[in-house]
């Protein structure tokens, strides 16, 4: 019989046989945690034809979670990461590596803000989807009395002006939504590439980015009186708008047809023929993008603010580091991680580990956590029903 924590370390070394060897419900863990080590940096980093033979397509079953982020669902369903969609920090590091070409610090930094924003960074387990047994509470209610919420959960990591997602105030937070979709694929249809294969306007561009994402924040902006939108989610927002222009594009010319993307959007499977990006994509590459799309310059721009008495009001200039950075520790991450990061057990030193992630590719001084813990009354807020 294998002991959890080597059951653990199983799972975290082997994506293909990982639903196999992981129990489905591992009751007890390994008191003290399991330390995190992350993944040297990778020299395997070129162009390379995706899925392989080793990962075919399976859909999730019932008790495999899925969540709001097509990327990860979409590796889960190849086995890149663990079937059962409860995975590690390094699991996501390598999935994206091999999957989508994803530079080292710029999966350290999603991941570890993940893994200590919704999931449990004692154990090193997140949940893509929602709230799972899988994935244990925090030890001394470090971020209050509810489970871990898995990045479905609302705040933090899941946020309003989503590309196919709804506002959480506003209905399903967490399912791909047709309508947006669609929306979506009207703008590509008028301010799309042409293609000599997929035919006129079927490519995706920054001018089809723009377009959309300035209609999803007026509709918003419009329809959610809670809408808040600050220096963190403005970067995720337009983040995954380049995301979807620089990893799902075919690595090979660089576009991304109309049925490339409702095959990893709407399917959440790879398209046929595909290959990942012939270099790793790190986040100057994305910020760069995403303040392209979001350009100060043009019509097209949002700077950060929340919706207060039905009027948007932006947020005071910023004068540190990275707005976004500063946002996402100080105001997305408990203020009891400071506390917890002077310890010395294996869950402090994860804590560190985590928190330096996160700042090294902003290359920032690092600022403590201090936002407020999860509110208690609201555990089960993502909602339960599967894609
Ligand atoms: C990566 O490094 C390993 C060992 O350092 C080497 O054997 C391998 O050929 C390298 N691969 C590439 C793609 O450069
Ligand atoms: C793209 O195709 C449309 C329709 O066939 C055409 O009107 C337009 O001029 C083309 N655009 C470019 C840049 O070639
Ligand atoms: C998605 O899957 C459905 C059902 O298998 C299929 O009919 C459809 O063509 C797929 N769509 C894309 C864009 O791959
Ligand atoms: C990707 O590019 C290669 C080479 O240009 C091409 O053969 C393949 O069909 C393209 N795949 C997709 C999904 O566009
Ligand atoms: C990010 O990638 C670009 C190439 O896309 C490269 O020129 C740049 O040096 C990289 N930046 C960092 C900080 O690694
Ligand atoms: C953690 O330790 C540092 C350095 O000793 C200290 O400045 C800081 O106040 C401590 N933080 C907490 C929350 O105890």
């Amino acid at each position: 019989m294998l002991s959890t924590i080597q059951t653990v370390l199983l799972c975290a070394g082997s994506f293909i046989t990982s639903s196999l060897v992981c129990p489905p419900n591992p009751t007890v863990l390994q008191d003290d945690g399991v330390i995190i080590i992350l993944p040297p940096r990778s020299n395997d980093t070129g162009l390379k034809k995706v899925p392989d033979a080793a990962h075919p397509y399976m859909p999730p079953g019932p008790t495999d979670q899925r969540g709001p982020c097509p990327a990860l669902n979409t590796l889960a369903n190849h086995g890149y990461l663990p079937r059962s969609g409860i995975v590690t920090i390094q699991n996501i590091m390598d999935a994206t590596r091999e999957g989508f070409n994803m530079d080292h610090d710029l999966s350290a930094f999603l991941a570890g803000f993940a893994l200590l924003a919704r999931g449990n960074a004692k154990y090193n387990l997140l949940s893509i989807g929602g709230v799972d047994k899988r994935v244990p509470s925090l030890p001394a209610q470090v971020d209050g009395d509810c489970p871990p919420g898995g990045i479905a959960k609302h705040g933090r990591f899941e946020g309003d002006v989503s590309m196919t997602r709804q506002d959480a105030a506003l209905g399903d937070d967490r399912n791909f939504q047709d309508s947006l979709f669609d929306q979506f694929l009207t703008f590509i249809g008028q301010y799309g590439d042409n293609s000599t294969v997929t035919g006129p306007h079927s490519l995706v561009n920054l001018r089809v980015m723009q377009e959309f994402k300035y209609q999803r924040f007026i509709d918003d902006q419009k329809r959610n009186p809670a809408l808040s939108f600050h220096a963190s989610r403005v970067a995720s927002s337009y983040n995954e708008a380049a995301f979807i222009l620089k990893f799902f594009a075919n690595g090979t010319d660089e576009t991304l047809s109309v049925p490339s993307l409702g095959s990893i959007f709407r399917n959440q499977t790879f398209t046929p023929n595909w290959w990942r990006r012939a270099s790793p994509g790190n986040l100057s590459l994305i910020t760069s993008t995403a303040s392209m799309i979001n350009s100060v310059n043009t019509l097209f721009y949002i700077p950060p603010g929340e919706n207060k008495g039905g009027k948007y009001m932006p947020d005071p200039p910023f004068y540190g580091c990275d707005p976004a950075y500063y946002d996402f520790v100080t105001n997305n991450l408990p203020y009891t991680y400071a506390m917890i990061a002077n310890g010395t057990d294996i869950f402090a030193q994860n804590v560190r580990t985590l928190l330096k992630a996160i700042a090294t590719p902003f290359k920032c001084p690092e600022v403590p956590p201090n936002g407020p813990k999860d509110p208690s009354n609201n555990c089960g807020s993502s909602l339960t029903n599967r894609i």
